[in-house]
């Protein structure tokens, strides 16, 4: 795993986004895997200035977002639907026709998620997909214990998903218990793995996903398995990572051709 430590979230964020922009940039028709919750508000408002302010062009891109709360109308405010118009396409020109979010109020889940594994792959594949991590290290809302090849699926959250989402609720019993979520296989077929990770309380997650053995119980080491997979943190959620030094060594000795 490429593992890059930024002093702190703002221009980890500065990274991330020129990470992003170059897979836009060097194929006009990529496709997106994206995330929301806190970890990347800063990513999507650089993409928005970018957009802006270079040109940054998304009229070719396709968007597949990781999950969406089962029960929770698109149109809902803390719907995941709401959060991406909010936070990213009200300020790129992505054709809405190209934006993909699982549909948390479908009849049939089963259908659903065989139906947005199919989009995935008729839009040739995940060029680069945006994660986050949980505090118990689950990716997407794959949670400790889900299948390593798991695909797109109704999953239940833990309480401890809950009540880390409790605050944007208003309260643990107010978060919704399940959620449809692309499974830590269709993440794995992601050409390009983007891990964000920010702030003291996913330091653990973090070490454990990076350094820890792979195992169903930190879904994030999954990614240690794949051929391009690319931390960035802050300093603080790099603080409990054993070879967090070799790590900054390694970012600050990069020969030009392979910094972003
Ligand atoms: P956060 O959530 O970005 O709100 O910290 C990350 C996650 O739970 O995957």
């Amino acid at each position: 795993m490429e593992i890059i430590i930024q002093p702190d979230q703002l221009q980890a964020s500065e990274v991330a986004a020129r990470i992003v922009a170059r897979t836009v940039r060097e194929k006009p028709h990529a496709v997106l895997g994206l995330a929301t919750g806190n970890t990347p508000l800063q990513l999507y408002r650089n993409l928005v200035r970018m957009h802006r302010e270079e040109g940054l062009d998304f009229s070719g891109v396709t968007s597949f977002n990781l999950d969406e709360y089962v029960g929770i109308p698109p149109a809902h405010p803390l719907s995941y639907h709401s959060y991406m118009w909010a936070q990213l396409f009200s300020g790129i020109n992505m054709p809405k026709e190209r934006i993909n979010i699982p549909d948390g109020m479908t009849p049939d889940i089963p259908a659903a998620c065989r139906k947005y594994e199919q989009a995935i792959r008729s839009a040739g594949g995940i060029d680069i997909q945006v994660l986050g991590i949980g505090t118990n290290g689950h990716i997407g809302f794959n949670e400790p214990s889900s299948s390593l090849s798991s695909r797109t699926r109704i999953k239940t959250l833990t309480e401890q998903t809950r009540a880390d989402s409790s605050a944007v609720f208003g309260g643990a019993e107010s978060v919704p218990h399940h959620v449809i979520t692309m499974g830590l296989g269709t993440i794995m077929d992601s050409r390009l793995c983007l891990l964000l990770a920010f702030g003291r309380k996913k330091a653990r997650a973090v070490a454990q996903a990076v350094e820890g053995p792979i195992t169903a119980m930190v879904p994030g080491s999954i990614l240690q398995m794949h051929p391009r997979s690319i931390l960035v943190a802050d300093r603080e959620a790099a603080s409990e990572l054993k070879m967090a030094d070799y790590y900054v060594w390694v970012n600050d000795h990069k020969p030009d051709w392979q910094k972003y």
